[in-house]
């Protein structure tokens, strides 16, 4: 497995395997891998193929997190995350440093953003408004640096990977954007680093995302439910969680993102909830 630590080394392998006719499949990533990164290592491994190359990046973007957020403490276990990639089959790891991809950001010599106006407002964008420019700005950068032919995100972020999705449009990126499954623990809650964070109460009651999502399934299974019928259940639910305090509850077009004033089938739901400082999201189609 190869490690590269600048864009211009990751550049220099990824035009030579493009040389060679080979395709590239890129999982970009902030490190402290799970079962979840892992199915989309595999996904990008079955596009590629045999022949091809899967290029892991592994990158704690800090333009993506606010100054009161988590970006100090965001987990971290390099040694493990390198194994978990040798294990998948990874061929290459692109891992920069601040340095390397922000030069001299704080003193005004890095001033270039990619900003996308429209999907990126609401829900992760309302909560956290400076969050989808940092990361519109760092997979654009990652995106020219590793120049692969597709790049697997997950329906765990599901605005992020739509977001992604319309950027690479709007800018021509020259490559496929594809979106994996959510994977969850054996009950229900979706994997995250950021469930490390977590104590044994807090653990305990995370469960509720994942039930908030199902019994909002199971209702609009029958019938159409007014948004707001769905929102009052789904803040009862949480409530009832001592250690859980709701963000926001949004259900929306699936591909505009747009809201929906009554729920359906093939509507989707997402929300976002605080345990102490710990922020969890989830989503799903309904
Ligand atoms: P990170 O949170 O490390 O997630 C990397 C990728 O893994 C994202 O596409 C995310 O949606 C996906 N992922 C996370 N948990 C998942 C789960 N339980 N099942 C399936 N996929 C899951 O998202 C980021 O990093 C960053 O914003 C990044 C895109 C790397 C830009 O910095």
């Amino acid at each position: 497995m190869r490690i590269a630590k600048t864009p211009a080394a990751i550049q220099r392998l990824a035009r030579i395997w493009k040389q060679d006719g080979v395709r590239i499949g890129f999982v970009p990533t902030m490190g402290y891998l799970h079962e979840g990164h892992a199915s989309l290592i595999r996904v990008a491994r079955r596009r590629v193929g045999t022949a091809g190359k899967v290029v892991v990046s592994i990158y704690v973007n800090p333009t993506q997190f606010a100054p009161n957020e988590d970006l100090s403490r965001y987990p971290r276990d390099l040694p493990r995350d390198l194994r978990m990639c040798r294990a998948e089959g990874v061929d290459a790891v692109f891992l920069p440093s601040d340095a390397v991809m922000y030069p001299g950001r704080d003193a005004g010599g890095y001033s270039t953003y990619v900003v996308e106006e429209r999907l990126s407002l609401g829900m992760e964008g309302g909560s956290r408004p400076t969050h989808f420019r940092g990361v519109t700005t760092v997979v654009a950068k990652l995106f020219n640096a590793v120049l692969p032919d597709i790049a697997v995100f997950g329906a765990k972020d599901w605005q992020q990977a739509a977001v992604i999705r319309r950027m690479t449009a709007d800018l021509n990126f020259p490559l496929r954007i594809e979106v994996a499954p959510t994977h969850r623990e054996p009950d229900g809650l979706a994997m995250s680093s950021r469930n490390v964070y977590l104590n044994p109460e807090q653990r305990a009651q995370a469960v509720v995302l994942s039930r908030a999502l199902r019994e909002c399934r199971r209702r609009v299974a029958r019938r159409r439910i007014p948004a707001t019928e769905l929102r009052n259940q789904v803040m009862a639910m949480v409530s009832a969680c001592s250690a859980a305090r709701l963000d926001y509850v949004e259900f929306f077009d699936p591909d505009t993102l747009e809201p929906v004033a009554r729920v359906g089938k093939g509507s989707r739901m997402a929300l976002a909830v605080f345990f102490g400082h710990t922020r969890l999201i989830d989503n799903g189609g309904l």
